[in-house]
């Protein structure tokens, strides 16, 4: 891989998009953005609207430095299909007016489909940034965006070395690939100066031993039943140990009905910043969650993780020792052992290789010299 000081910042290589549209995306854009931006690479941000609402959206783009959008498609929510399509429409629109050169997409959000399929059509070279995770559960639409992505990408960024052989299984041709470490703790690292939980403790009047639980999954939230036996669980862990959930939109209902309501043990607010998020899990005992990036957050951070979920694409966190799949049925008494201390108290495996935070500068390095060896 050649320096991207091969490519002068005044010569033109066209224009780099990112497509955005999810929390998740913004946390692992930044790192990519600002290191091409140091490389003088042309670019912008197209953001799909699939998330909208402030907390979702508007405070990611302040606390990760974000440009603003040169576009915003305000897709909003649907169905799978509904909200795909209006992705579609939207991108092709203006993947055709700006005719990049390259385009980014990120993670395993519809959004993330969704560009790549318009690009593929459009026939505009792609890059996938964190391919190759791989749950094989189909049941998880994310799942099925991953492969779809991975099919159909020019550039392929593997976060971890899993990764790299889902990939090669999957018939990916070895030259497209790319091990470049996890933009996300790129992102990460950058905050940690800023990641102090006393103000956002102070806010939330959160008392000094606590732990933190974030659920989304449609897998946990959807079906009423499946909501119960999660609530009832989590209703369990913080009689054991106090408890904040900031909460994300989906679901809501549905956990509320399920009997996920305040008490003196159970804050519930609403979904946090990056830097109140990330500071309030950095103090915390324990964390509990279905998210796929706050898995890889407290393996950094050396937080103890208790995942609600049947599989995770993100098997080093728990090689690592921090993370531990549960059920509801199990999560009360692994809660308990962990808030002990014996268990995921003394993580003893390696930390995953290039999670160093130079991975946004390694992918634009690669983005650099594939520019500069596909002129149009
Ligand atoms: C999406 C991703 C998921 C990711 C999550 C990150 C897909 C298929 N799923 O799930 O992989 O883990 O984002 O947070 O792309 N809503 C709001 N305000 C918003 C956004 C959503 O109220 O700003 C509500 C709406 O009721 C909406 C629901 O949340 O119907 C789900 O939103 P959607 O973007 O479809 O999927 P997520 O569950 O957020
Ligand atoms: N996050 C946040 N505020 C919250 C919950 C999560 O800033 O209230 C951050 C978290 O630190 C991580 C990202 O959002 O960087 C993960 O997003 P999410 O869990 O929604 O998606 P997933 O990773 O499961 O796709």
């Amino acid at each position: 891989m050649d320096g991207a000081s091969n490519v002068p910042a005044s010569h033109d290589t066209g224009l780099v998009l990112h497509v955005l549209g999810a929390r998740p995306n913004f946390v692992k854009a930044a790192p990519v953005v600002r290191a091409l931006a140091d490389a003088g690479v042309r670019q912008g941000i197209i953001h799909t609207g699939q998330h909208y609402d402030t907390l979702m959206s508007d405070v990611f783009f302040a606390d990760l430095g974000l440009p603003e959008p040169v576009a915003n498609l305000g897709v909003g929510s649907g169905s799978h299909a509904r909200q795909t399509a209006a992705l579609l429409t939207g991108l092709e629109e203006v993947v055709e007016k700006l005719r990049p050169r390259l385009v980014v997409v990120y993670g395993d959000v519809n959004s993330t489909l969704a560009a790549i399929l318009v690009c593929a059509k459009l026939h505009i070279p792609t890059a996938h940034v964190e391919a190759g995770l791989r749950s094989f559960d189909r049941t998880m639409p994310e799942e099925v965006n991953r492969v779809v992505v991975d099919a159909l990408s020019d550039l392929l960024f593997a976060t971890s070395p899993d990764a790299l052989s889902h990939l090669a299984a999957e018939g990916a041709d070895p030259a497209k690939v790319y091990l470049v470490g996890n933009p996300m703790i790129d992102s990460l690292f950058a905050a940690l100066p800023r990641l102090d939980p006393a103000p956002i403790q102070a806010r939330l009047g959160t008392p000094a031993k606590y732990a933190v639980a974030t659920l989304h999954r449609p897998g946990n939230v959807d079906d009423p039943e499946t909501a119960r036996e999660l609530v009832d669980a989590v209703l369990e862990v913080s009689r054991l140990i106090p408890l904040v959930v900031p909460l994300h939109p989906r679901g809501r209902g549905r956990l509320a009905a399920a009997g996920l309501v305040p008490s003196a043990d159970l804050d519930i607010v609403d979904p946090l910043g990056y830097v109140d998020f990330l500071s309030l899990v950095r103090g915390a005992a324990l964390v509990v969650t279905d998210s796929g990036g706050v898995q890889e957050e407290t393996t950094m951070l050396d937080v103890p993780c208790l995942t609600v979920r049947p599989n995770t694409e993100r098997p080093v966190t728990i090689t690592h020792g921090t993370n531990r799949l549960v059920t509801p049925a199990t999560l009360p008494a692994a809660a308990a052992k962990a808030l002990s201390g014996s268990d995921l108290g003394s993580p003893s495996g390696e930390l995953p290789p290039l999670w160093d935070g130079k991975s946004g500068p390694r992918i634009a390095r690669v983005i650099v010299n594939w520019l500069s060896n596909n002129e149009s």
